[in-house]
């Protein structure tokens, strides 16, 4: 009988030396809270689909955000829900939007503390729920979209929001949202491209936090599940666009993809665990069938793995606070 001299399970006796080893930590740092705000709402209101997660009211978000500081999160990605839309979406345009008016909020109660983000794009805004502006026959017109893009950016950017996040998959919406920040004397504002951003069913739950209109879907300018490599050119194009980070969304079912564009590009990359993600876990551990902390855990660790620096997640304000008391 012979036994083995190499036992890669001696890296694996107790906890000490676990830790010693581990290859990858989810640092709180890196973990970015979305969160939503409702105009006209004088109390929060639970959200369904997406236990835990709230529609704010502007007093609520200010305390949600200062709550998100103390536990140490990188970033806050705000989405407006707005009391009335229309065909244009002007709402997010106005300065006196509600997503507007709830960066400004952040700003002045948060400040530089940590880095407030804001969702670029229409569809909370517009009254048949798609992500730009409609041609006649009832397509997506891209270039026309950009235009309005160009002035939300603006707005976005003279309410004091440090990154804008485009992420409505119009083509060249990078470049002409970098021009217009630049134009209006924003250098300093960063543009978080949803370079990589599929047209998937994991976004159900986000649809009814934002009370969206959609019928139908965004198979038009949201990318095939199918495709990998159309990933590698989305990014390349918001690269040389002059994306300052790219991020992919869904994050899970898309891990590969994270992992081809870390190796592609420079800039940091970002995943986005999106609500469906989120959904599925809360729903499975609420019916006692796997260990939700644990499975919450696994999942961010494994987004970061795969080499996602920064993640979006629905979490990150209690992951923030776990992996404080675990490490
Ligand atoms: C577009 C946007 C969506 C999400 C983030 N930004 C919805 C969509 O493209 O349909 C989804 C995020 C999630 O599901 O958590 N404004």
């Amino acid at each position: 009988m012979s036994y083995p001299e190499i036992r890669p399970r001696r890296l694996r006796r107790n906890a000490a030396v676990r830790r010693l080893v581990s290859e990858t930590r989810v640092d709180p740092a890196e973990l970015v809270v979305p969160m939503f705000v409702k105009e006209g709402l004088t109390e929060p209101r639970a959200v369904a689909s997406l236990p835990g997660v709230l529609q704010h009211s502007r007093d609520s978000l200010r305390k949600a955000a200062v709550e998100a500081v103390q536990a140490g999160v990188g970033g806050i990605m705000l989405f407006g829900v707005p009391a009335q839309r229309d065909e244009t979406g002007s709402g997010g345009l106005d300065p006196d939007g509600i997503l507007n008016v709830a960066i400004r909020d952040v700003i002045a109660e948060v400040g530089d503390a940590t880095v407030v983000m804001s969702d670029l794009c229409l569809d909370e805004f517009t009254s048949h729920g798609h992500c730009g502006l409609l041609t006649p026959d009832g397509g997506v017109d891209n270039d026309a979209t950009l235009a309005a893009y160009a002035e939300m950016a603006v707005a976005q950017a003279d309410a004091g929001v440090h990154m804008v996040g485009p992420s409505g998959m119009m083509d060249g919406q990078v470049g002409v949202v970098r021009r217009a920040l630049d134009a209006a004397g924003h250098q300093d504002v960063a543009v978080l491209a949803y370079a990589v951003k599929y047209a998937s069913a994991f976004y159900g739950p986000f649809r009814d936090a934002v009370e969206s209109a959609l019928e139908g879907d965004r198979r038009t300018y949201q990318q095939d599940p199918a495709n990998l490599r159309e990933s590698l050119r989305e990014v390349a194009l918001d690269v040389a666009e002059g994306a300052d980070l790219v991020m992919v969304k869904p994050a899970l079912p898309y891990l590969d993809v994270v992992s081809a564009v870390r190796a592609a590009v420079e800039v940091p990359v970002a995943a986005y665990q999106v609500s469906g993600e989120y959904a599925m876990v809360e729903a499975a551990a609420a019916n006692g069938w796997i260990d939700r902390e644990r499975v919450m855990l696994e999942t961010l660790t494994s987004i970061r793995r795969a080499g996602a620096q920064i993640i979006l997640t629905y979490w990150a304000v209690e992951a923030a606070q776990l992996v404080r008391e675990r490490y």
